[in-house]
């Protein structure tokens, strides 16, 4: 099946006239409520294009992942729940706040979800994060779990599990399956990652619907090996190793 084409749309400052904005491709749009696409923002599609670009060096493959992974944490953030928090300010004054409720964690599909960690931690300080080792099988794409240590509390915890690369969905799906395993409700699950794939994403939404997921990007579709396209290659090799 040929792939249908991402939407191309006008990018750039809303001061700016529709007829000067650059074309640039944008994310799929979405049909499940538990699936939240970042705003295709002119800032998060110039981090993407950088990340993107074959010719762009592992430091600012690097350095232009980090910030929109930031982006990601900062919006997965949102999804869990508030509690009204009243304070008082120096001039004496209340301000009626809110406070998070409940007791969080990250757990990091290993190796490519690691790069996600530093992200979480400048948001949520000494924050506890697990690792699941899962890697996909190069013949046959088949995700396999090698190793697990998470949180002994973890049930007990709101998990933002991440990893930046969402292709067949299989690594996430038996992440998550751990995760059941060891009693966190699926509600309790927020899955952030860069770019997904339609499929993936259709898939997992549809055999978790209440568990959150929040992505940059819905990409265009897989390719026979089962990458994402255009995507960006592999992950894990452009951030540690290429
Ligand atoms: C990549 C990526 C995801 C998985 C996505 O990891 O980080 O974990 O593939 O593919 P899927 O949705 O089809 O399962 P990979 O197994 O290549 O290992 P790495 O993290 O060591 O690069
Ligand atoms: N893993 C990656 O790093 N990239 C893909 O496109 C698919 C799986």
């Amino acid at each position: 099946l040929e792939p249908v084409p991402s939407p191309v749309q006008g990018v750039g400052p809303i001061y700016r006239p529709e007829a000067e904005k650059p074309a640039a491709t944008v994310s799929k749009a979405v049909s499940y409520d538990n699936v939240h696409v970042l705003p295709q923002t002119p800032q998060l599609i110039a981090l993407l294009t950088m990340i993107r670009d074959k010719k762009t060096t592992r430091a600012d493959f690097i350095f232009y992942s980090n910030r929109i992974i930031r982006l990601l944490v900062e919006e997965g953030l949102n999804h869990l729940p508030v509690i009204e928090h009243p304070v008082t300010t120096p001039v004496g004054r209340t301000y009626l706040g809110v406070k998070f409720q409940g007791k969080i964690c990250g757990v990091s599909i290993m190796r490519a979800g690691e790069a996600m960690e530093q992200g979480l931690r400048d948001c949520c300080r000494s924050v506890r994060i697990g690792k699941i080792l899962i890697q996909r099988d190069e013949e046959t794409c088949k995700p396999k779990l090698f190793y697990e240590k998470l949180p002994s509390d973890i049930a007990q915890r709101w998990v933002l599990l991440l990893d930046p690369m969402f292709a067949t969905g299989g690594s996430a799906t038996l992440a998550v399956e751990v995760l059941k395993a060891k009693g966190v409700p699926e509600e309790h699950i927020l899955f952030l990652n860069l770019i997904a794939s339609p499929s993936g994403v259709a898939d997992f939404a549809e055999r978790f619907p209440s568990l959150r997921v929040v992505s940059a990007f819905i990409d265009q579709g897989l390719d026979e090996k089962k990458y994402i396209i255009p995507g960006l290659g592999d992950f894990g090799d452009r951030y540690y190793t290429l």
